[in-house]
């Protein structure tokens, strides 16, 4: 594999507008990130990846943009933005945006443009459709992400349909028209000349659309279809995607990470191989498992064996295509603790046993902010708490498919986005330490006990653990294991045993857990040379190999 300047690095998420906020308007800002990057170069991390900051009515968070090239005066200034990113360089850091290009805010100069004049030159920007004006039928019956029809009426025009696949007011753009894409590209190279490292690229997959459109079986009552249908029936997503690269990122030596759902088996090396659209992609398997078409309510929970399997999965496909990005959680997922461990696990020890296990894959480690203290997610007791949109859309799909509104509420409290978007605890004051003034989103009331300064000092944290794993993976005697090393299943069909070996010709380390209270003894395929870390201060050797007790995890060297 041709070596890349991220291959060994560590990255970070950060959710701007709940990480810290400068000046006590309740919301997290750019002058707070700024004030806080040498607490993350501290911690270890390498590159970090900024959600959405751009000027937004924040319908959905950001993700919905009215201007590429501004910074939203909720999050500061664009003068903010040039420190924040001055900043970062003189520490080492690399700052990714949040590249959101599948649709824009209806309330983007090109959308209203489009509305003006649904013929001219930014009507052509969007997917407009006629009106069937006899039988009063929508142009397509896909459902959109967050609930409903992806039609909407076009503002002003009553005889006119847009296309939407998230919220309606986050418009798709149209990826077919070459104006558009021109204009895209121009903004990207505009923000990459000033100075930035490269983006997180939302939502990436939606852009090719399957075309001519057409209906698709319906899956619930409501008569629609999901996008993943549409999705899956879409070809060529390539040709936009290696005109992007060769306009935009490669000439520019960026870093790109997308946000890849569904791809297809045998497009992993287009993706990410060595001439791959990004140098990166999520790996979202155990994320995804589960899912039901019917809604959250109808979702399965995760075993630890199911957890292995679908890691594993990945790391056998892809750890000889390129390097796959890993996580727990982001954004728009639970916190990772609250669900890749089951009840019992669910204390420090259980914290950093998932932390092992998943940061020294084979890829890029990625950590999302608070995930390094061990935040939980958040209780909820009613439907009026909760912010985001999808949790309030299935709130309703779950009390329409005959769920009570406390067990309604159970499963927005399970899958609920705001679980990751909670506040990041940093002491035990007043809102975490978080705000001076009232918070946009309630912090999670575990605070005063889960916060960095009660973990700063502590050797024993989880925090402190996080620190030794990105220490781990950058130890000159370990990294080139650890970044380029061959993944290999260990012991894989020993039930709540999570092992694997990371291999080079001059090193073999076995990662190894015990995802349960009782102790398993395992077996090694070699003497141990090293104990190189341990998430608890015991170690027990046996005939065979060693005895893991419950939820231990352990990094050896083997001879
Ligand atoms: C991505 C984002 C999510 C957003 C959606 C629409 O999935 O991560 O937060 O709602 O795209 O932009
Ligand atoms: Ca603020």
């Amino acid at each position: 594999m041709k070596k890349q300047w991220w291959h060994n690095k560590v990255a970070y998420q950060i959710y701007p507008k709940s990480f810290y906020d400068s000046n006590g308007d309740g919301i997290g800002d750019l002058k707070g990130i700024t004030g806080k990057l040498p607490y993350l170069k501290d911690l270890g991390v390498d590159i970090i990846w900024l959600s959405p900051v751009y000027v937004s009515p924040l319908a959905d968070q950001g993700y919905d943009i009215a201007d590429y090239k501004a910074i939203d005066p909720r999050f500061g200034t664009m003068e903010d933005m040039d420190e924040l990113l001055e900043k970062a360089h003189s520490l080492g850091l690399y700052i990714l945006m949040d590249l959101v290009i599948n649709h824009c805010s209806d309330e983007h100069e090109w959308f209203r443009k489009a509305c003006e004049d649904p013929d001219g030159r930014y009507g052509k920007f969007f997917y407009i459709r006629d009106a069937d004006k006899e039988g009063g039928k929508l142009p397509t019956n896909w459902r959109s992400y967050f609930g409903g029809s992806v039609w909407e009426k076009l503002p002003g025009h009553d005889d006119k349909y847009y296309l939407h696949v998230f919220h309606k007011k986050q418009p798709d753009l149209n990826w077919e028209n070459p104006d558009l894409r021109e204009e895209v590209y121009r903004m990207i190279n505009w923000w990459l000349d000033r100075g930035l490292d490269g983006f997180r690229l939302d939502a990436i997959i939606n852009i090719k659309k399957a075309i001519p459109f057409r209906d698709y079986t319906p899956d619930r009552d409501d008569g629609l279809t999901s996008i993943d249908n549409m999705l899956a029936d879409a070809t060529g997503i390539g040709e936009f995607l290696s005109e992007m690269r060769n306009k935009t990122f490669r000439p520019h030596d960026s870093f790109t990470v997308g946000e890849v759902f569904n791809e297809k088996p045998e497009e992993l090396p287009d993706f990410i191989g060595e001439n791959g659209y990004f140098s990166s992609m999520y790996d979202f398997s155990e994320n995804i498992f589960g899912r039901d078409l019917a809604g959250w309510h109808a979702y399965t929970d995760i075993t630890p064996d199911d957890y292995k399997n679908c890691v594993f999965a990945t790391q056998k496909k892809v750890s000889n295509v390129g390097f796959i990005s890993n996580i727990i959680e982001n954004h728009d997922e639970p916190r990772g603790v609250s669900r890749y461990l089951p009840e019992a696990g669910r204390h420090d020890t259980g914290k950093k046993l998932l932390a092992t296990v998943y940061f020294l894959l084979h890829g890029l480690p990625w950590i999302y902010q608070g995930q390094e203290l061990g935040m939980e997610n958040i209780p909820v007791s009613s439907i009026d708490e909760v912010d985001d949109i999808s949790s309030i859309d299935s709130y309703n799909v779950a009390l329409d498919a005959g769920l009570s509104s406390s067990e309604a509420i159970k499963v927005v409290e399970k899958y609920s986005r705001d679980n990751a978007r909670t506040p990041f605890q940093w002491d035990d004051s007043e809102n975490a330490g978080f705000t001076t003034g009232m918070p946009w989103l309630r912090i999670n009331p575990n605070y005063k006990k889960l916060n960095l300064k009660a973990q700063k000092d502590d050797p024993e944290s989880v925090f402190n653990y996080y620190k030794k794993l990105i220490e781990l993976r950058k130890n000159s005697k370990y990294s080139d294991t650890l970044v380029y090393g061959t993944f290999k299943p260990w012991l894989n069909d020993m039930h709540n045993i999570m092992a694997y070996l990371r291999e080079t010709e001059a090193q073999t380390l076995l990662i190894a857990a015990n995802f349960q209270e009782s102790e398993q003894e395992i077996s090694l395929p070699s003497r141990i040379r090293e104990i190189v870390l341990n998430n608890i201060p015991d170690f027990i050797r046996s005939e065979k190999g060693m005895i893991l007790q419950g939820w231990q995890a352990v990094v050896l060297e083997l001879e």
